[in-house]
């Protein structure tokens, strides 16, 4: 049963892990009412992770505001169950804007903010692709809906299914330092008016760093907006990241 608080987005199916069935699944923006609901999802997931400083949690706070104006929450629903969710917040003149952190300081500009902050699918239903597809619709919602225009998030170092998210949105690294209680996190940010393109020049080298090599990626992103991170790969199981230089400068 759907309930009337969602906007839906888009239906189909997708695969249950347990069974191999397909199920019929609903994509939807979230009303207030579902702030139990996601922090539920939110503390089944946390309950599965096997590497811990992969995900910080988000309080229930940041979620309340995401579903009441100060942002937007996504979520897929099985049988009116939610069963994962994006969350985006408009962190405004909030001290963790991720804006300060690549150095911007213009009021206008902190408020055009928008962080793509968690993602978390149930493990039944991972292997659909969930977190991309949710993460398509926030940002073609926000962009239509003209609330921001740069676009943040933080990803763990090696958290492959969270970067091809991000790179799949077209961002791109441009930051790498230590967040969230000294863990290290790549800072993922877009400029939806002036985007940061992929080089298209042929003699622009990519340059390829494993992910694991932080002191490497960090000397590299020194100069902000520089050289930044525009892909990943996998190479004899390792996960390498690649970087080239661009034409952009930060702020
Ligand atoms: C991250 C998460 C939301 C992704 O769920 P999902 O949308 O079902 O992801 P999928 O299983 O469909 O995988 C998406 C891609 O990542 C890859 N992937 C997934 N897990 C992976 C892993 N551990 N290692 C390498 N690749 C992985 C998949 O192969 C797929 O890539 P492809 O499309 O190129 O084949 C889910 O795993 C989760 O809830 N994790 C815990 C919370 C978390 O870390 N959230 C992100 C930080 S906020």
């Amino acid at each position: 049963m759907i309930s009337r608080s969602l906007t839906i987005l888009e239906t189909g199916r997708i695969t249950r892990q347990s069974d191999g069935l397909p199920r019929e699944f609903e994509i939807a923006i979230l009303g207030p009412n579902y702030l139990e609901a996601v922090l539920k999802v939110q503390e089944m997931v946390l309950g599965t992770i096997e590497e811990l400083s992969f995900y910080y949690p988000s309080s229930r706070q940041i979620f309340h505001e995401s579903l009441n104006g100060k942002g937007l929450i996504i979520g897929c629903l099985v049988e009116g169950r939610l069963v994962g969710f994006r969350s985006i917040w408009y962190p405004h003149e909030h001290s963790e804007n991720l804006g300060i952190d690549i150095g911007m300081k213009a009021p206008d500009q902190l408020s055009e903010v928008a962080h793509l902050e968690r993602a978390c699918v149930l493990p039944d239903f991972r292997g659909n692709r969930l977190q991309i597809t949710m993460t398509r619709h926030a940002i073609e919602l926000a962009r239509h809906n003209k609330c921001f225009r740069y676009i943040f998030s933080t990803v763990a170092p090696m958290n492959y299914a969270s970067m091809q998210d991000k790179f799949e949105a077209n961002m791109v690294i441009v930051e790498l330092k230590k967040k969230y209680e000294s863990y290290y996190r790549y800072i993922f940010f877009q400029d939806i008016s002036d985007p940061i393109l992929f080089p298209s020049e042929p003699d622009v080298p990519l340059i390829y760093i494993d992910g694991d090599d932080i002191d490497a990626q960090m000397s590299l992103l020194k100069n902000k907006g520089a050289i930044v991170g525009f892909q990943q790969k996998k190479n004899n199981g390792i996960t390498q990241v690649g970087y080239a230089k661009t034409n952009h400068h930060l702020f």
